[in-house]
């Protein structure tokens, strides 16, 4: 079946304090949106590549993508990550894999896409985590802790999130008909219970480039990357 990647890259980036939306800041001549978008483009596994972006910066995105062969379409995103997954999603007809990821998460792994691919292969949905190295606590409203799950089987979501098509369709038309607000795809699946959601291991490097601070985070990634492609 064929493997798509649908890239969310439509958010406007207000926590990290740029005058540009994130995705469009420069490492060594490139956008982070190029950055990332070379990772699926250059995987043998993926077929088509999906943009959604943003009203305001659909031609700049048009421009800077023109180069890869893969991105067949560059779609607007809406007011929300669910609503710009939502358009994503739907702009496909022919029953797929989709991978669905965060240009945000610029450092994607070649191998957690391998992962996602394989994963698919036996399950409808797939997420990719990592470990959670803090213990997490649930508090009620008044900052009260209710409840403190055991270290070991809590996991931090990244993206990809991947899903048949049909799956992730009939999710996100079910929480719309009901209102449902998630911050994440599997989110859609997993409260109605529509699939089981196996996990790939993620990886650090894979994190979300969200406040300002995490931008010398990205340089220092990139340069390992450059670095360890050289060696190679
Ligand atoms: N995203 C999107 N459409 C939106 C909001 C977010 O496609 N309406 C995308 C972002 O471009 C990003 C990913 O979803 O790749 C994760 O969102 P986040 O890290 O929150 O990015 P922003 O919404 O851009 O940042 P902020 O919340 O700081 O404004
Ligand atoms: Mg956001």
């Amino acid at each position: 079946m064929k493997n798509t990647a649908i890239i969310l890259a439509s958010g406007t980036g207000e926590r990290s304090g740029l005058s540009v939306p994130k995705q469009f800041f420069e490492i060594d001549g490139k956008t982070l949106l190029e950055i990332v978008v070379s990772t699926f483009d250059e995987h043998n596994g993926i077929d088509e590549i999906i943009i959604v972006t943003n009203e305001n910066f659909i031609e700049r995105t048009k421009t800077l993508l023109k180069k890869f062969s893969k991105v067949k379409k560059i779609i607007i995103g809406g007011k929300t990550r669910q609503e710009s997954s939502f358009k994503g999603v739907m702009a496909i007809d022919e029953e797929c894999n989709v991978l669905i990821h965060d240009a945000a998460r610029v450092f994607v792994t070649e191998k957690i896409i391998d992962e996602c691919i394989a994963g698919l292969e036996n399950h409808n949905a797939v997420c990719t985590v990592v470990n959670s190295t803090d213990t997490v606590i649930e508090v009620d409203k008044t900052g009260k802790i209710i409840n403190i799950p055991q270290r070991e089987t809590l996991r931090c979501a990244q993206t990809p999130q991947c899903f048949k098509l049909s799956l992730i369709k009939k999710a996100h038309n079910l929480a719309m008909e009901r209102g449902l607000v998630v911050t994440d795809d599997c989110g859609l699946v997993s409260d109605r219970n529509l699939a089981d959601i196996y996990t790939v291991l993620g990886d650090n490097d894979n994190k979300k480039i969200t406040y300002g601070e995490d931008f010398e985070l990205a340089k220092m990634i990139y340069k390992k990357r450059l670095d360890l492609k050289k060696r190679s």
